[in-house]
């Protein structure tokens, strides 16, 4: 069955998602400086800006892999909870030197482990795009923000552009199945990237569906030339 088949269902893409961040948590950060020719940090650095969290705020960062928002949180003054449903990425993130208002948890954040209006701010890099329901996880983050609260969500961008999506795209194809092949004699693992950005509504259908459930003021922050996007939006 081909990577496209395999993620078209809810429970097929949970499936994928699941042995692919297993198969590269531990190459997860190298990876990532690598595909985002070190750029990634920027773009996290430019999400917590916005999320300018005060002292003592309540904070869960969702998909948080190795941790990197959850950290930066942290450092701001956040008390921070990072959820993930990869065993092995929270391993990662919890042999790092965590201050005492950081902790990590395996979770799915469909279903997420805690009260109603629990936290301040609410945080996802790279995060919605892999779920198998988005519609779902919105619901959920609104669910356990307060009233006022934020989310913030830094992902890829599905360009509206046909030419500059198929060109974005074959670019990513290529290059994910040369380094899925150097690193794990697996052309599909890093092909998951394209492939998941063509099941994706993009940054505008996406702050349209914020906007659906319950968020206001949702901002499209674009990075990258529009090719990856922070959203920015609150829970009425
Ligand atoms: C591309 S990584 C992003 C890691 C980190 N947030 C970052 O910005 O570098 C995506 C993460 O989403 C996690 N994930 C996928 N589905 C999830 C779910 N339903 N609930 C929680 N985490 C999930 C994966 O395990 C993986 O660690």
């Amino acid at each position: 069955m081909s990577l496209r088949d395999r993620i078209a269902t809810p429970a097929g893409k949970r499936r994928t998602v699941r042995t692919i961040f297993a198969t590269i948590a531990d190459r997860y950060d190298f990876i990532t400086v690598l595909l985002s020719y070190g750029q990634d940090r920027r773009w996290k650095r430019r999400l917590i800006d916005l999320a300018s969290p005060r002292p003592g705020a309540r904070a869960l960062d969702l998909a948080t892999g190795t941790g990197d928002i959850a950290f930066a949180l942290a450092a701001h003054g956040a008390r921070v909870v990072g959820l993930d449903i990869t065993l092995r990425m929270i391993e990662l993130a919890r042999d790092k030197v965590a201050p005492r208002t950081l902790g990590f948890l395996v979770g799915d954040m469909l279903a997420l482990p805690f009260p109603s209006a629990s936290f301040d701010i609410v945080t996802t890099g790279y995060g919605l795009r892999n779920v198998a329901d988005l519609v779902a996880a919105i619901d959920e983050i609104h669910r356990v923000l307060t009233p006022g609260g934020q989310l913030l969500s830094l992902d890829f961008n599905r360009p509206s552009n046909r030419v500059v999506r198929s060109a974005y795209l074959a670019y990513l194809t290529v290059v994910g199945a040369a380094l899925g092949w150097v690193l794990h004699r697996n052309t599909d693992t890093y092909r998951y990237i394209p492939a998941s950005i063509r099941q994706y509504p993009g940054a505008a259908a996406v702050a349209r569906l914020f906007e659906a459930r319950g968020f206001a003021g949702v901002r499209c922050y674009p990075v990258l030339g529009g090719l990856m996007t922070i959203h920015h939006a609150i829970r009425t």
